[in-house]
């Protein structure tokens, strides 16, 4: 049988940070990229709202022969993973912010996330959770100029706590896949002594899966399609922003 597709999902591009990682550890992999730019962002949505386009979403992505769909949107996979799996019925992976390995470690760490991703964590001392409200529709717009996006401004519309004085934070963690590629500004803002995603934990677990369940060795050409309706777009800021590995 032909190898199938391994499938990426996201509101838009924040995805491509996590394609990006599974390109580099399955490097023979045949891949899909869904970017659901239209409905972004996903994180000021309601559950119901979320649950209506994913099944419309999957709808569409099984269309293809998928060996595994990878939800590249911490939103989802935080708040909708069990409905993806059980209505898409295919091998699904989720991104997940790292949280839990850094707070064994008595470290103070810096969540920023979407709304209702920074909904799922609870703040303690060590943990702060900070939910931005536009970020994404800030990124989204200007994709082609990530310059404009102002960080600092968007700080001003958040929820939560944190300290702003530059290098309290042990760790920041990203979660949200579209803040990948704003990282240079909130990493000066905070100066963090480290600063991580989930997307390199995600890209790993697929591997395994691949290496353990179906045979690496079978895996012979890469290729990556753009699609759905706003695949040109997707795939545009894909070679702009030099994501290309
Ligand atoms: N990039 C997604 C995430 O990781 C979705 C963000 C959004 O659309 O609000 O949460």
């Amino acid at each position: 049988m032909e190898q199938g597709y391994i499938a990426v999902l996201d509101s838009g591009v924040g995805g491509l940070s996590v394609l990006k990682e599974l390109i580099r550890v399955i490097p023979n992999g045949r891949f899909l990229y869904f970017g659901d730019n239209d409905n972004a962002p996903y994180g000021n949505k309601s559950i119901n709202e979320l649950k209506k386009l994913t099944a419309k979403n999957l709808d569409y992505i099984k269309q293809y022969n998928i060996d595994a769909l990878v939800v590249g949107c911490n939103t989802l996979s935080l708040s909708l993973l069990p409905f993806i799996k059980e209505y898409g019925g295919l091998t699904t992976f989720g991104v997940f912010p790292p949280v839990e390995k850094f707070l064994v470690k008595d470290e103070k760490v810096l969540l920023l996330s979407t709304l209702v991703s920074a909904s799922k964590f609870s703040p303690s001392k060590n943990l702060h959770v900070v939910g931005l409200k536009n970020l994404v529709v800030d990124i989204e717009n200007n994709l082609f100029n990530l310059k404009n996006v102002n960080f600092e401004k968007n700080l001003t519309y958040s929820t939560g706590n944190f300290i702003s004085q530059k290098g309290y934070y042990d760790t920041l963690i990203l979660g949200c896949t579209h803040y990948e590629f704003v990282k240079n500004q909130i990493i000066n803002h905070f100066c963090p002594q480290n600063c991580c995603s989930g997307a390199i934990i995600t890209a790993n677990n697929v591997k395994n899966y691949y290496q353990n369940i179906k045979s690496l060795v079978n895996y012979k050409r890469f290729e990556l399609n753009f699609i759905g309706k706003n695949a040109d777009f997707n795939q545009k800021f894909w070679v702009s922003s030099g994501q290309n590995v």
